[in-house]
């Protein structure tokens, strides 16, 4: 045997110890790919849908960067069966979509509209028909503009009550072939971005003395919003567990997002200042649905601005799980906010925390960037989040309902240079490898990876300027859909069934 060749096989054999593969997480874990339906559907009228508070925000001036908004988007709605081809040829177990609430109710309560119905048990059927498992969630941040109009959204607490017809009649009309369900998606963005800053629907806000926002207050609005969304939830659980859990037999959780805080120094004051990020972000929601109560550090800092549980409301809440969604995709520094200048310049719920949230140390940053500047590339920030909810939380179940990362739509890019990401394909591989990880020696109970996301598509805010997805969507031809290198890359992860040794 000559050199070259012992070379080649070392170096062959090397490389596949390191790729990671689908035989080497638990059997039974699920891999996907996450979407929503305003960011994917597109066919805004048409199916008797009624708006919603994204078509209204998005005809305002000046909240999207490229003043797009998602009248077509990626028009899964007439393509979902091109798409479901999609997933089953990359060997994907599972597909996470939202329904959108106003296709159901287009007035927000009231009699189902058919279409809807309709169009939702085509997907599930079409998915079901090619083996792949719908994981549905229930409010991805398209709110029905009548029920805005009507007592201002997650703001009145008779949302709770609407929220939970909308949930039941899901339930009723697909929980025989839904088995996973996902009530809700980022509450704390929608409720930060939404009511403290203003820059996503419905665009509330007081910072900076009301120069971006009529109406709003920035200090406890996000904090009531994410109160009535706890209760909603809690509310549609325990529907669930009275109504159909014995006869369907699925599961609930919620979709959590959650950076990974790492202390900025060893200091204690910068310790702790990393727990309490984590208690504001993922805390704020995942305490409640855990312990009945926000975190004391919450309650400390917002005082009587966050609302309580009542006993009641507290055992409600509590254990209102079946398992927990995350959706994950950066890590920061947090620093010890000691002079709080940041808060008496915004007033306002997200600087509460006294954290100074950063993505440099010492003028290095944390991590390459990828196209959205929040999106730092920080695998094993993977791993600390994980073992972090195993410790806190006692290793309840969890599945990571979304991660990815963007590429910028550049307009004079060459194709085959788009469709060679390998920037993704690292990015994939490095945070998979540090969940894997997390299992193996942490123990930490992780049931599901979901891909953010099949396509490119409508990203808020920023519109079609950044693009996630294992397919690109040529937008100038038709939306045609042609597979990046990731597509073939997550193929070759999920061939193989089973370990080889
Ligand atoms: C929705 O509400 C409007 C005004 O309240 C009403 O005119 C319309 O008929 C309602 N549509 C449905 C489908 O309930
Ligand atoms: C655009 O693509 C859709 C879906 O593949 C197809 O049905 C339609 O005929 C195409 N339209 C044109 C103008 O090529």
């Amino acid at each position: 045997m000559s050199l070259l060749t012992l070379v080649h096989i070392l170096v062959s054999f090397l490389s596949c110890a390191e790729a990671i593969s689908r035989a080497d997480f638990p059997p039974g874990f699920v891999f996907g790919t996450a979407s929503s339906a305003y960011q994917y559907e597109g066919a805004v009228n048409e199916g008797q849908r009624g708006p919603t508070i994204w078509d209204t925000l998005t005809k305002r001036p000046g909240r999207v960067i490229d003043f797009s908004n998602a009248d077509v988007a990626v028009d899964h709605y007439h393509r979902y069966k091109e798409d479901v081809e999609l997933m089953k040829g990359i060997g994907m177990d599972a597909y996470r979509f939202s329904i959108s609430w106003s296709r159901i109710f287009p007035n927000g309560t009231g009699e189902p509209n058919e279409e809807g119905l309709s169009y939702y048990n085509s997907l599930i059927d079409t998915l079901l028909d090619k083996g792949i498992e719908p994981y549905v969630t229930l409010f991805h941040w398209d709110l029905p503009q009548a029920l805005e109009d009507r007592y201002e959204g997650w703001l009145n607490s008779k949302i709770i009550e609407d929220f939970v017809q909308y949930a039941f009649t899901c339930f009723k009309e697909f929980g025989d072939r839904v088995k996973h369900w996902i009530t809700f998606n980022e509450p704390y963005n929608f409720a930060i971005d939404g009511y403290d800053l203003g820059i996503q629907a419905p665009g509330r806000c007081s910072i900076l003395s009301h120069v971006f926002c009529r109406e709003g207050k920035s200090s406890t609005e996000p904090y009531i919003v994410a109160h009535n969304v706890l209760l909603a939830h809690a509310g549609a659980f325990r529907t669930y567990e009275q109504h159909f859990k014995k006869e369907q037999g699925g599961s609930i959780g919620i979709a959590l997002n959650s950076r990974w805080y790492e202390p900025f120094s060893s200091a204690d004051e910068d310790r702790e200042a990393a727990a309490r990020a984590m208690d504001f972000e993922l805390g704020w929601f995942l305490d409640p649905l855990m312990f009945g109560h926000y975190p004391p550090s919450m309650q400390k800092l917002a005082g009587d601005r966050l609302p309580q549980f009542s006993t009641q409301a507290s055992k409600l809440v509590s254990g209102s799980l079946d398992f927990v969604g995350i959706n994950h995709y950066t890590t920061l520094y947090a620093r010890n906010d000691r002079m709080r200048i940041r808060k008496l310049v915004m007033n306002d719920a997200s600087t509460d925390s006294a954290v100074i949230p950063t993505a440099y140390r010492h003028g290095k940053k944390i991590g390459e960037t990828a196209a959205s500047s929040w999106l730092h590339i920080v695998p094993w920030g993977m791993f600390k989040l994980m073992k972090h909810v195993k410790e806190k939380y006692g290793n309840p179940p969890v599945i990571i309902t979304e991660n990815g990362m963007d590429d910028a739509n550049h307009p004079f890019s060459r194709l085959e240079d788009v469709l060679q990401d390998d920037k993704r394909i690292q990015y994939h591989n490095d945070y998979m490898s540090n969940l894997l990880d997390a299992i193996r020696k942490e123990g930490c109970s992780v049931h599901g990876y979901f891909v953010w996301s099949l396509l490119d598509n409508w990203e808020w805010n920023s519109g079609y300027t950044v693009r996630f997805g294992l397919y690109y969507i040529d937008y100038k031809n038709n939306l045609t859909r042609i597979p990046k290198a990731s597509v073939q890359w997550f193929s070759q992860v999920l061939a193989q069934k089973t370990a080889i040794i």
